[in-house]
């Protein structure tokens, strides 16, 4: 049988663990055609649950517009229209977008995979300044029938663009107008999301409501981890699976790769016990081991040992006397310093007031070699 357990992409279907509390939330923002700025720790499943919440309203169209390294005003304008492109496959929708955009010279052509849709532009058209202006009032023409969501993921990436102050200025006018449009913008890097929507000089500036996506409720988590493994005929307690999430620190894709690994290491019929994990953390470290490697040998000698502290003792006190004791480092300047290298290095960042690995598999890396 096929491994139960996906990760590293957007999960629908019986791959999705219910929140249904969260589902509720974003839904209510489509409802009342509220902008939101939604983040979370990466992998936590920002993009499946508004995707999910968005695809459980009838009749709402979801143009979902992913800005992953977007580099230039092209690559922006020519994402855009994809995404709307994707939004529906009927013809007289296709045609009409194409007729918002002809100055860009569009063309259609279709998937001959899945027979989707997929509407280029001229790339040397859309780099044109006045281009960004065509491809948004193409998307408030599309959306004006009050039955549309649009979804920017990866938002922070506009700041990669060389004009990014002028391009996030025009759409946030575009934007502001349109009352009856749900507007979401997902993003992961937290202090430039916060940059975006929360900086009094930003065009952004409290432009959207604020939505956060944390853990999965354990307790359904670790239900749903016991039923896909049920599946493959493996038996796991619910205890050893709020272990794992434990393990992961509650990071959605983390809890899905770790189980995933599990499955590899056990065999059909077998009863998983906590003897399974650290093979299946070892087949991860293996994966990772080089980035790994890469990370560690960048740092000071003070640098990793602070951050192994931060592994053994999460959540403390980080100046407080004790942890200082404990990693054998007095200077609190030294410690200060080296925090903000590790935060720089994006090992570590700040989250509910403690420092929290970006990634648990590092952090259970560098446990393994304490
Ligand atoms: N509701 C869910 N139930 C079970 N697993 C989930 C759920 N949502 C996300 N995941 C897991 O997390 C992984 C990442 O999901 P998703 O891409 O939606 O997260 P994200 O927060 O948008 O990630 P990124 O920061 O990379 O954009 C999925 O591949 C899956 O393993
Ligand atoms: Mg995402």
């Amino acid at each position: 049988m096929e491994n139960p357990f996906k990760y590293g992409c957007v999960v629908s279907g019986d791959h999705f663990c219910e929140r249904a509390k969260a589902e509720m939330e974003i839904r209510g923002f489509v409802k009342a055609g509220q902008n939101v700025f939604v983040q979370g720790e990466r992998r936590m499943g920002k993009t499946s649950l508004v995707k999910k919440a968005v695809a459980g309203i009838r009749g709402e169209r979801l143009v979902y517009i992913d800005l992953y390294c977007i580099g230039t005003q092209a690559d922006l304008c020519r994402r855009v229209t994809e995404g709307v492109g994707r939004a529906n496959a009927s013809m007289p929708f296709l045609k009409r977008v194409m007729g918002f955009v002809s100055r860009l010279r569009p063309t259609l052509a279709f998937d001959s995979n899945d027979g989707s849709p997929k509407i280029s532009v001229d790339t040397l058209a859309a780099e044109e300044p006045s281009s960004l202006d065509v491809v948004l009032t193409m998307l408030e023409k599309v959306a004006a029938d009050g039955k549309t969501c649009v979804v920017f993921d990866e938002f922070q990436d506009v700041l990669r663009l060389k004009e990014s102050e002028r391009v996030l200025a025009e759409m946030r006018g575009r934007i502001q107008f349109q009352e009856n449009v749900p507007y979401f913008f997902l993003g992961s890097v937290r202090h430039e999301m916060w940059r975006i929507f929360t900086d009094s000089k930003s065009p952004f500036f409290k432009s959207a409501a604020a939505y956060d996506v944390g853990e999965i409720d354990a307790a359904d988590f670790s239900r749903f981890l016991v039923s896909r493994f049920q599946k493959g005929k493996r038996r796991i307690s619910s205890a050893l699976a709020g272990r794992i999430i434990e393990t992961v620190c509650g990071v959605s894709g983390d809890v899905q790769e770790l189980c995933a690994a599990l499955w590899d290491v056990t065999d059909s019929g077998s009863e998983i016990t906590d003897a399974d994990l650290p093979a299946a953390l070892d087949v991860v470290f293996m994966r990772e081991r080089k980035g790994f490697e890469r990370a560690v040998s960048a740092l000071t000698p003070t640098q990793f040992t602070v951050l192994q502290g931060l592994a053994v003792y999460p959540g403390a006190k980080v100046f407080g006397g004790e942890f200082l004791r404990c990693i054998g480092v007095t200077n609190t300047g030294a410690v200060k310093k080296a925090l903000s290298r590790l935060e720089d290095h994006n090992l570590i960042h700040v989250s509910g007031g403690t420092y929290k690995f970006t990634d648990s598999f590092f952090r259970q890396w560098i446990l393994k070699g304490v």
